[in-house]
């Protein structure tokens, strides 16, 4: 029965990327149990639902197989934890960046949902919390971090030793691919050498001591993403999401895909949760409600905020200003409280694990 379960489970074809689960490297190993019971041990490589289709296929072909579903049990592993699994530890980069304590990487499974926008705040926020905080702009493709903090255009990097040094603004060192391209100047950069720019990005620059790296990355789950994930041993992905369920699929997907790469998911920030009237000041639901916490609950995950969507915090970032940097408008105040409580989130969840 274990060769046929064997067989079965490395042939399931993974509903995410349509290969099977041996080619994504998720079939760990099939064995016997202390009470005799037969375990199939499988990584975990999406949400709930996932692991209820990839479990179903597998029951299927077994009962089809002659082998009755109460016979064995389908055990998952989460990667973050995957280092207790019967096989030894699963493969992560060992590499680190020198200086730096967490890199966390900022995510989402669509665009437009508030990454950089997420990515600068809780940048500021961790720095005005008395961090040492980086900022890296991974997205090669649309990179506006430079937009939102003021600089615009090319800009003279300083290389001593070989190493890039990035600029310096609101008490943040930033680096974006935007400082090295003109506006004008089209991106065609593809897989292997967008991985090579991440690298240079990650090590070939003068990052200093620092507690917090914090990396804003394109929207989806592409060639960034595995670069990343390949290249330096991240402490754990944020996803951002706004809480209507189209987002929430996408935002799934993308969980998926970081469990798929051994990134661990540090938490769900709903962004845009409520609109807050510039004129009255009362807050409505124009996206629903909850979704950040739905999608928190279905992926085992936690929420690590709510962000209301505040007129006066997109136009501060259209100024080239982070709005909540020594914020003195009222009207922003929701959105630096929101921020404070995810930053300490984040830091009780990272410095204290
Ligand atoms: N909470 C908010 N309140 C007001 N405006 C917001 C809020 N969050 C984001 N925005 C605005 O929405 C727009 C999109 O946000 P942002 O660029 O951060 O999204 P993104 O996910 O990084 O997009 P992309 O996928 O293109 O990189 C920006 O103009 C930003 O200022
Ligand atoms: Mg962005």
């Amino acid at each position: 029965m274990k060769e046929k379960l064997e067989k079965i489970a490395t042939q399931a074809e993974n509903p995410l990327t349509h290969k099977t689960l041996a080619e994504d490297k998720l079939f760990i190993s099939v064995y016997e149990d202390a009470n005799k019971k037969v375990i199939v041990e499988l990584k975990n490589g999406g949400d709930v639902k996932w692991k209820a289709a990839v479990e179903t296929q597998i029951q299927t072909k077994a009962r089809e197989q002659g082998i009755q579903v109460e016979a064995f049990k389908i055990q998952w592993i989460n990667p973050a934890h995957a280092q207790t699994t019967t096989q030894g530890p699963i493969a992560r980069p060992q590499r680190s960046i020198p200086g730096v304590k967490y890199v966390v990487a900022i995510a989402s499974g669509k665009g437009g949902v508030g990454k950089s926008t997420v990515s600068v705040n809780l940048a500021s926020t961790l720095q005005q919390l008395g961090k040492k905080v980086g900022l890296m702009d991974a997205d090669i493709y649309g990179p506006s971090i430079g937009k939102m903090l003021g600089i615009s255009g090319r800009q003279q990097i300083e290389v001593k030793h070989d190493h890039m040094t990035p600029l310096e603004k609101y008490g943040l060192k930033v680096m974006s691919f935007s400082f090295l391209l003109d506006e004008t100047q089209p991106v065609v950069w593809r897989g292997p050498m967008l991985g090579k720019a991440v690298q240079q990005f990650l090590y070939d620059m003068e990052w200093g001591e620092l507690d917090y790296l914090i990396i804003d990355l394109p929207p989806g789950t592409g060639d960034t993403q595995l670069s990343l994930a390949q290249l330096v041993q991240t402490d754990g992905a944020v996803i951002v999401t706004t809480p209507q369920s189209v987002a929430l699929l996408d935002a799934g997907r993308a969980v998926g895909m970081f469990e798929q790469v051994n990134i661990p998911i540090l938490g769900v920030i709903e962004n845009m949760s409520e609109f807050i009237c510039s004129h009255c000041g009362k807050p409505s639901h124009i996206f629903s409600k909850g979704g950040g916490a739905r999608l928190a609950a279905s992926t085992e995950s936690v929420l690590l905020g709510q962000v209301p969507l505040v007129e006066d915090c997109m136009a501060a970032a259209e100024r080239g200003e982070i709005p909540v940097y020594k914020n003195k408008n009222k009207k922003i105040e929701p959105v630096v409280d929101a921020f404070e409580h995810i930053a300490r989130n984040l830091i009780s969840k990272l410095e204290t694990a």
